[in-house]
C-alpha cells in the first residue's frame, strides 16, 4: 500500500465522521448477554441539514435483503438522543476464524472487517432516501490493518478497554449460586468476544485462594474479583487471550490492576501467579528489561516485529519483590485517572478538563477509567466524542464498555490524529 491509498481511506473515515452518525449499542437491562435490548442512539453532529427523518431496524442486511424493519425511530429534529427498543441481542455468532472454536485455514484471509451483529440500521431523510448504514460491528484486527498507526507509540493511540473486564455472566457461574449482589456484573461481553470486537486493554482484580481450594491444581487457584466478590477462574480468560493474540496478532495490554484477597505477604501468591503468567504468555509477553524505557513509548511496529502481543502492567509498587535485576514480563503501571460517572453527568466534563490539566499525559501513557452504575444511562456518547477527541487521552477504559460506541469512536480518533501527523505517516508497505 502506498500512501496515497492510506490517504484515501482517512478520508472515507472523515467523511463518515461528519454524516450524522446513527448507532446501535448495548442496553444494561439484563445480565444475560443474548437477553440484553439494543439502544439506537443519533449524534453527536447532526444539524438540520442531516438529521435523519427516520431510523429503522433490521434483522437482515436490507442492501442484500427485501426485509421489514422491526423498529422505526423518528428523531425528531433532535440533534442527538437514544431510544431504547425491545429487541433482544440474541445469540452472537461471529465470521469464521474468529469464534473461539473455530477451525480455519491459516494462510486464507478471511474477510471479516465490516461483519455485522444481528442487527441492521440505516436512516432516511425526509424523501425516505437512506442516508447512512451502521451495525455492530467487529474489528478483531484493526491495529494491524491500520498500519498508518504502526508507527505511533502506545501512548499517542486512543485504545478502548474495559474495566473489569472479566465481570460478566455466565450460563455456568448463573447456575453456579445464588448471586447476592448482582452489580458486579459489569460487563455484557466475554473477554473473548470483547477482543473480537477491538477492546485491547483489560483489566483485572485478582484473588487468590489456597488453603480453601488446596487440591486444586495452581491454575484453579487465582480468580477474577470485583471488590470482595470472586467472579470466575481467571485461568481459562488467559487462555482465550493467549489464543486471540495469536490469532490476530494484536497487542493487548493487561492490567492486573488489584491483589485483592489472598495475596498477603507471606503467601507466596504474587510469586505463583507470576509463573503462571511467564508460563501462558513468556513467548508474546513484551519484555521489560528494567532499563528505565516506558511500555507506553513502544510503537505497534516495534512490538509486532518483535513477535511481542502481550503488555502485561502489573499494579505492583515495588515489582523487585521478585528480585529481578534485568528482565520480566511484568511492567510498571501508566499514569491513571478516574473519573466516577455516578456524580452528576453534567459536571463531568469540568471534572475531565481538571484531570487533563493535572495529568502528564504528553509524554506518559495514561488511563481514563470511568466507572458508572448500571441504574446511570447517561453516559453518553457524545460525551467521548469531545472529551477524547480534545484531549490527548491515552487508554480509555469503562464498565458497561458497549453502552457505548467507543470502539468506533476511539478508531476515528486515532485516525484523525494520524490524519494530523502525517509525519508520522512516512512508511509504504
Ligand atoms: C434525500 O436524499 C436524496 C439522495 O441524496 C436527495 O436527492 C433528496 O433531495 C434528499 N431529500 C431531502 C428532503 O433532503
Ligand atoms: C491498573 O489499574 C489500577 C486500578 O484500576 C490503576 O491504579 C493502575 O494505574 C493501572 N495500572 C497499570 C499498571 O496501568
Ligand atoms: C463512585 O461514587 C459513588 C458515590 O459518590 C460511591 O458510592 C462509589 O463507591 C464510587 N465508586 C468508586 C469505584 O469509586
Ligand atoms: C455540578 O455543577 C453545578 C454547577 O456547575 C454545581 O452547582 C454542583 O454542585 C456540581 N455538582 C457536583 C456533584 O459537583
Ligand atoms: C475533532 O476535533 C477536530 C479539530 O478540533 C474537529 O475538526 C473534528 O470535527 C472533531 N471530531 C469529532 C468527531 O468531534
Amino acid at each position: 500500500m502506498n500512501s496515497h491509498v492510506t490517504l484515501l481511506v482517512f478520508f472515507k473515515t472523515v467523511f463518515i465522521v461528519h454524516a450524522c452518525p446513527v448507532y446501535l449499542t448495548l442496553s444494561t437491562n439484563s445480565l444475560i448477554q443474548k437477553e440484553s435490548t439494543l439502544t439506537v442512539n443519533w449524534g453527536p453532529d447532526c444539524n438540520n441539514q442531516n438529521i435523519p427523518a427516520k431510523i429503522r431496524i433490521y434483522s437482515k442486511n436490507p442492501y442484500l435483503y427485501e426485509t421489514p424493519s422491526l423498529e422505526e425511530i423518528t428523531p425528531d429534529n433532535k440533534n442527538f438522543g437514544k431510544v431504547e427498543t425491545n429487541l433482544k441481542l440474541g445469540e452472537i455468532k461471529f465470521p469464521r476464524k474468529w469464534n473461539i472454536n473455530d477451525q480455519f485455514e491459516e494462510n486464507i484471509d478471511y474477510e471479516s472487517d465490516s461483519y455485522c451483529l444481528n442487527f441492521f440500521i440505516l436512516s432516511f431523510n425526509h424523501t425516505n432516501h437512506v442516508i447512512s448504514f451502521n451495525c455492530m460491528k467487529i474489528n478483531p484486527q484493526w491495529m494491524t490493518k491500520n498500519k498508518e498507526l504502526w508507527l505511533f507509540p502506545l501512548k499517542q493511540l486512543v485504545i478502548p478497554g474495559t474495566h473489569c473486564s472479566g465481570c460478566y455472566m455466565t450460563t455456568s457461574n448463573m447456575r453456579r449460586r445464588n448471586w447476592k449482589n448482582l452489580e458486579i456484573f459489569q460487563q455484557r461481553f466475554n473477554v473473548w468476544q470483547q477482543l473480537v470486537l477491538g477492546i485491547r486493554y483489560l483489566d483485572f482484580s485478582v484473588g487468590y485462594f489456597r488453603s480453601f481450594h488446596e487440591t486444586l491444581d495452581i491454575k484453579g487457584r487465582f480468580w477474577v474479583f470485583n471488590e470482595n466478590h470472586e467472579i470466575t477462574p481467571i485461568f481459562s480468560i488467559l487462555e482465550d487471550i493467549l489464543h486471540f493474540c495469536e490469532l490476530s496478532k494484536e497487542i493487548v495490554i493487561i492490567n492486573f490492576s488489584n491483589f485483592v484477597y489472598g495475596f498477603h505477604e507471606g503467601s507466596g501468591a504474587h510469586e505463583i501467579f507470576k509463573k503462571l503468567l511467564q508460563n501462558t504468555f513468556g513467548h508474546i509477553a513484551v519484555i521489560n528489561m528494567q532499563n528505565g524505557k516506558l511500555s507506553s513509548d513502544l510503537t505497534i511496529q516495534q512490538l509486532k516485529t518483535a513477535s511481542k502481543y502481550v503488555l502485561i502492567l502489573y499494579n505492583y509498587n515495588d515489582l523487585n519483590i521478585f528480585n529481578e535485576q534485568k528482565e520480566t514480563i511484568l511492567w510498571p503501571q501508566w499514569n491513571h485517572n478516574q473519573i466516577n460517572i455516578t456524580e452528576n453527568v453534567a459536571n463531568i466534563s469540568t471534572r475531565f478538563s481538571e484531570k487533563i490539566k493535572s495529568a502528564d499525559m504528553v509524554n506518559e501513557g495514561w488511563i481514563l477509567e470511568i466507572i458508572s452504575k448500571k441504574s446511570l444511562k447517561d453516559i453518553d456518547n457524545n460525551f467521548f466524542i469531545q472529551m477524547l477527541n480534545e484531549s490527548l487521552v491515552n487508554v480509555i477504559s469503562l464498565n458497561f464498555a458497549f453502552l457505548t460506541n467507543i470502539i468506533d469512536i476511539s478508531l476515528n480518533i486515532n485516525n484523525q490524529r494520524a490524519l494530523s501527523r502525517q509525519n508520522f505517516i512516512t512508511i509504504d508497505f
